[in-house]
């Protein structure tokens, strides 16, 4: 069924008030072909929504919302060592998390609480806690828009980078992602190297953590610092985090010795939140949009924000971090 006039708000983590002009949604690959290849829709543009928490709608969608609501979660196939576990792109992100950890399939315990769904982690490799998708990334499956044909797709094929995929650059707008299977440990080899994890351990007074207990950390670190966007609307970190060439962090770090940077290969990553800080961002309410005041890199809508009001809140941030620092950010969020 296509439902027409619908309100997007439900639909995004930030809670902006587009309008779709149709809407379709489906629960299987068969129900997105047919939607695909139905000739009343060929001229429509089409807009794939995930969880929608990687989007800032800054105008209404004049054509056909796909909403993936493909579900379900098995293990497909087993090694002595490990799982595979696929599930459908339309899952919660964080239900699979919690469902992996009640059946102890060990990998993904520190992606924890990352807002989205399933279908979407893929495109922009989630990572957070020193683990990324890529990590624990076997295949996906993802249905071509032009031609309705299911295509799989190896780790290779996606050709991961940092908060980057095939499906975020070559691909962009061509597939639609149907499933993801996850390659996890039956013996969990937990991954704390990430400071903070470290801290909410030990205030935790756990020193051998299980997977369970590794999530329990990242939840409270999470939720001590991230907005929920069911009470504030945001969708993460908004910017990436800026790769710059190793030479520029050390003429930046004579000026400013706190500047935190972490090697990357050759280069350096910087902290997004920390130059955003500096520039006096932080906390800074801007109309109905600002900086949130634990965590620089979230913008967040407090209630009546447009897409727009977020985006030229967004240009600002860039220009005086570039004017300061001479670092260009770059946004994480797609800009529809
Ligand atoms: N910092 C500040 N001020 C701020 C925020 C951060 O000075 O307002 C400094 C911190 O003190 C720290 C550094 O920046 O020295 C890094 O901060 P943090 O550990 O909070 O992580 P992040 O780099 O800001 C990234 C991811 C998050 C992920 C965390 C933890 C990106 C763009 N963001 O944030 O991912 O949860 O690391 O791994 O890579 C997301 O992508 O939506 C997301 C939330």
């Amino acid at each position: 069924m296509i439902e027409q006039n619908v309100s997007l708000r439900p639909y995004n983590t930030f809670g902006l008030d587009a309008q779709a002009k149709l809407m379709a949604r489906v629960n299987s690959i068969q129900a997105l072909q047919e939607v695909l290849a139905d000739s009343r829709l060929k001229s429509e543009e089409r807009f794939i929504l995930g969880g929608g928490s990687n989007i800032l709608l800054t105008r209404n969608v004049d054509g056909l919302v796909i909403k993936n609501e493909i579900d379900g979660i098995e293990v497909i196939d087993e090694t002595p060592s490990h799982f595979l576990v696929k599930s459908g792109a339309g899952v919660v992100w964080h239900e699979l998390v919690m469902h992996c950890i009640a059946n102890n399939y060990a990998g993904i315990e520190n992606l924890s609480l990352i807002p989205g769904n399933v279908g979407a982690a893929p495109m922009q490799n989630i990572g957070a806690y020193g683990v990324e998708l890529k990590d624990v990334f076997h295949s996906l499956k993802a249905v071509d828009m032009a031609s309705g044909s299911v295509h799989s797709f190896s780790s290779s094929d996606c050709d991961f980078g940092y908060r980057e995929s095939v499906f975020k650059r070559k691909l962009k707008g061509q597939f639609v992602i149907t499933s993801v299977t996850l390659k996890l440990s039956k013996n969990p080899n937990v991954n704390t190297s990430y400071g903070a994890i470290e801290q909410e351990l030990e205030a935790m007074r756990i020193s051998s953590p299980t997977i369970k207990e590794v999530s329990q950390a990242v939840i409270n670190i999470r939720q001590s610092k991230l907005p929920d966007p069911k009470e504030l609307g945001n969708s993460g970190s908004f910017f990436k985090n800026p790769v710059v060439p190793t030479s520029k962090y050390e003429e930046l770090k004579s000026q400013h010795p706190n500047i935190p940077g972490y090697p990357a290969g050759e280069n350096t990553k910087l902290a997004a939140g920390w130059l955003i800080e500096q520039c006096g961002w932080k906390g800074k309410v801007v109309g109905n949009t600002g900086s949130h005041a634990k965590q620089a890199l979230v913008l967040v809508n407090y209630g009546n924000a447009t897409g727009v009001e977020i985006f030229e809140l967004s240009e600002q941030i860039m220009q005086s971090v570039y004017d300061t620092f001479g670092v260009q950010l770059e946004r994480e969020v797609n800009v529809y």
